[in-house]
């Protein structure tokens, strides 16, 4: 169904319960692949578009999966295929996280590069420079990735930039690497410590401390063992800011409030009430947000991944909000689908200004990304009116069943299939 129509103006109350997280789920999957004749099993995968384009890189390269619930085991044998699919690849970013694990254990890998979306270019190079540094020849011909090891070396590796892929992809390789090798200016998101806690468990020593360095300790053979998914911080971050956006009151179960302190923080900061439990965050209703300014970083600084829909509920606070974004060159593209909705946002360079309007108006607009998707559906459900929303194809990559979570908190939300064009 590619096509969702809200009617807004309903106030949000209920409770709606936390998926795995996506972030953690696709690299913790791709992990499987350091195994020889063994067995990975992981608790809380969320049902989504990108889990499923990773299950199917995983079953190309020769795991075969089985799925009970939200619990999948993955066995993998002890040969496997070491070329991943064209068309995978090019189908979702993430697939690139196999380069590190195949890399390390079949010694050879050819992964074409991972293609730019709407929200950036999204290069490689800083995986790419680390697996060298541990003795990778790669060589780049036609956009593929040709890489070769006969044993990586573990050594000291400094990130220009704290890449959240390049931690996972470097991590995953050290599992195998002779030696020590430790990680410096790494990504700190919870996703990756839950990597660390899968590594762990398949007998490697990671030492992650929380500060930004990573220790890892290879082995000469990985072990099976079973892991839960982490919960997906940034889709109850959604769920908590549709409570917000529509006045509502809203509980978010299954989530580990540490994880949304940026969060949290800033929704203090423009005058909301909210309660934290120990695995939940309800908010209160709020007659209209006080602006406020924010810059999107990586963790623990407020999320890239929240900021369009901070940018959507900011466009009904009561003043001029500023949001930075750090992260990526383009993250901004919605901007223009929120204003045709009566939002009264201007960008210049990597800052959006948004100043407060009153109320939104149903739109017909479109989702040009996941969260760009996610920020739409925001501001739909304050809008007055119907918004249609097109290309929710995009929404589904990140966002399990969001409808019918939507529904069960009292939105006005239908799905229909896109006409034929
Ligand atoms: C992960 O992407 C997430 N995806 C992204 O979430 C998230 O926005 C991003 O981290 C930042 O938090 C997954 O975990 C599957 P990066 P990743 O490497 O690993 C540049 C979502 O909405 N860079 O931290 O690709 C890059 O271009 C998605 O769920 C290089 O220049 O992010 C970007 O500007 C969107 N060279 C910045 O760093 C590299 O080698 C952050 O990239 C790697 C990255």
């Amino acid at each position: 169904m590619d096509v969702m129509r809200i009617r807004g103006g309903t106030p949000l109350k209920g409770v709606v319960k936390t998926q795995g997280a996506k972030n953690a789920a696709l690299p913790v999957m791709a992990s499987c692949l350091l195994l020889k004749g063994r067995t990975l099993t992981l608790e809380n995968v969320p049902d989504l578009h990108d889990v499923s384009t990773m299950l199917d890189l995983l079953a190309c390269l020769g795991v075969t999966m089985e799925r009970l619930g939200n619990r999948m085991t993955f066995s993998v044998p002890e040969e496997i295929s070491w070329e991943a699919p064209e068309h995978l690849v090019r189908k979702m970013r993430a697939s690139s996280l196999a380069l590190g694990p195949l890399l390390a254990r079949c010694g050879k890998t050819v992964l074409p590069l991972p293609g730019g979306c709407s929200i950036g270019s999204r290069p490689i190079d800083l995986h790419l420079k680390g697996l060298m540094q541990m003795g990778a020849k790669i060589e780049i011909r036609n956009g593929i990735v040709y890489a070769q090891a006969d044993q990586l070396r573990g050594r000291r590796i400094y990130l220009d930039f704290p890449s959240v892929g390049a931690t996972e992809n470097l991590m995953m390789a050290a599992a195998l690497a002779k030696g020590e090798t430790i990680i410096e200016n790494t990504a700190r998101e919870p996703e990756i410590e839950n990597l660390a806690s899968v590594l762990r468990g398949m007998g490697v020593t990671v030492d992650t401390e929380g500060t930004g360095c990573v220790r890892i300790k290879g082995v000469e053979e990985v072990q099976g063992c079973r892991e839960r998914v982490i919960p997906d911080r940034i889709e109850a971050s959604t769920y908590v800011l549709a409570g917000v956006i529509t006045g509502g009151e809203v509980t978010v179960d299954d989530i580990v409030p540490a994880h949304m302190d940026a969060l949290l923080a800033k929704l203090e900061e423009a005058g909301v009430r909210f309660h934290v439990g120990s695995s939940s965050v309800t908010v209160f209703p709020v007659r209209r947000l006080m602006p406020v300014s924010i810059r999107a970083m990586p963790y623990p600084g407020f999320p890239t991944d929240l900021q369009p829909q901070m940018v959507a509920t900011l466009t009904l606070a009561n003043g001029v909000s500023l949001v930075e974004e750090s992260v990526f060159q383009a993250r901004f593209l919605y901007s223009e689908e929120l204003n045709r909705m009566g939002a009264n946002i201007t960008i210049k360079g990597d800052t959006a200004i948004i100043q407060g309007v009153e109320r939104l108006q149903g739109a017909s607009v479109r989702a040009m990304d996941l969260r760009a998707g996610a920020a739409l559906i925001l501001a739909a459900l304050a809008a007055e009116g119907e918004t249609r929303i097109d290309e929710m194809v995009h929404v589904w990559r990140g966002y399990e069943a969001s409808d019918k979570k939507l529904k069960a908190l009292g939105a006005d939300v239908a799905l229909e299939e896109a006409e034929e064009k």
